[in-house]
């Protein structure tokens, strides 16, 4: 695999233990030796944002931790899509997957014991990747598992390097849809295939966030804070399936959807907001949590509630060619 220089344009062979660029004397790593090809005009505003976040965040680490014990977060109770989204990722042995925005979010930490060819784990903020390595224990993925941030309109890789990319969370944060799949496409091995995670529009919800949830919402804002292109697409109430289809076609992609969770979002996310954390055993209970997703299930065969439910797992594959 190669890598294309920020600074020149030079491809150079992909290596964990890449420092710099021979064409141009570029330095790829940051102090802390994490690839670093976002350039600082870039994003800035939502790139300060999440390098806060992610200061704030960091926690002094005794024991790292092992990447099995992260496999329960694909069963969360309060999370039905990230099965959906594990099923749907299917074998990755061998192949060349990137994860763009992963933020520190660790489930995905998982795909290293699938025993891929490599596997880049990127955001646009270098703090998070520190964060996980840092929590992890990683020494004997070395050859195969790489750090970088990453700005996913422009992804610095030659085009058709990529069986999977990934972004779970992470497409509603981009301003420039087009430029991102385009670059997305171009990345694409044919025959490559994408899968994301956002919220989907859900007329209820939304309708419901702009006038009796309103007030309520703008204290959570102010409490946990919200990104600038978080804030943008929270107002524009989610992301419609017609919409995001016609821009992959452009693409040149073949696009897929498919939309989970209303009844157990919204039970979660009140059980979050609202609840004390010592009673969250009793609220995440298996016996709860299952009757919760039950009923979900069936509300969502009546077609108007089928219609809102919020977690949309979507991708598009790219031809043989
Ligand atoms: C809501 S967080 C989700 C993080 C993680 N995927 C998760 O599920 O917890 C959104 C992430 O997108 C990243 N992000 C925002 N703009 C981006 C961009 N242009 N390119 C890559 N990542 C971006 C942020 O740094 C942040 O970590
Ligand atoms: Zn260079």
């Amino acid at each position: 695999m190669q890598i294309i220089c920020p600074g020149c344009g030079n491809y150079t062979v992909f290596t964990p233990d890449l420092e710099m660029c021979s064409n141009c004397g570029r330095r790829f790593k940051n102090a802390r030796g994490i690839f670093d090809f976002v350039d600082s005009s870039d994003r800035s505003d939502e790139r300060s944002f999440y390098d806060k976040a992610y200061t704030a965040s960091k926690k002094d680490v005794t024991t790292k931790q092992t990447v099995d014990s992260v496999w329960p977060l694909w069963e969360s109770p309060d999370a039905p899509e990230n099965k959906i989204v594990f099923n749907r990722l299917g074998n990755l042995k061998g192949k060349t997957v990137l994860l763009l925005g992963n933020g520190e979010s660790v489930k995905e930490l998982f795909f290293v014991k699938m025993s891929p060819e490599h596997l880049i784990y990127s955001d646009l903020s270098t703090h998070a990747l520190e964060n996980i390595r840092e929590r992890f224990d990683l020494d004997q993925y070395h050859q195969n598992l790489s750090f970088a941030a990453i700005d996913a309109h422009t992804i610095p890789f030659p085009d058709e390097s990529f069986d999977v990319i990934y972004g779970f969370a992470m497409v509603h944060h981009l301003p420039d849809l087009d430029l991102f799949f385009a670059s997305v496409i171009k990345a694409l091995k044919p025959g490559g295939f994408t899968i994301f995670m956002d919220d989907a529009y859900a007329p209820l919800w939304h309708h419901s966030k702009q006038t009796w949830l309103k007030s309520f919402m703008h204290m959570s804002h102010k409490k946990t804070g919200i990104s600038p292109e978080d804030y943008r697409f929270s107002m524009s109430g989610g992301f419609k399936e017609n919409d995001l289809a016609d821009k992959i076609r452009s693409a040149g992609g073949r696009p897929w959807f498919c939309r989970t969770s209303l009844l157990t979002y919204l039970y979660y996310r009140g059980v979050r907001k609202l609840m004390p954390v010592k009673l969250s055993t009793v609220f995440y209970s298996r016996s709860l949590s299952n009757a919760i997703r039950s009923l979900d299930t069936i509300l969502c065969r009546i077609p108007l509630l089928n219609k809102n439910q919020i977690r949309l797992i979507w991708g598009f594959s790219k031809s043989q060619g």
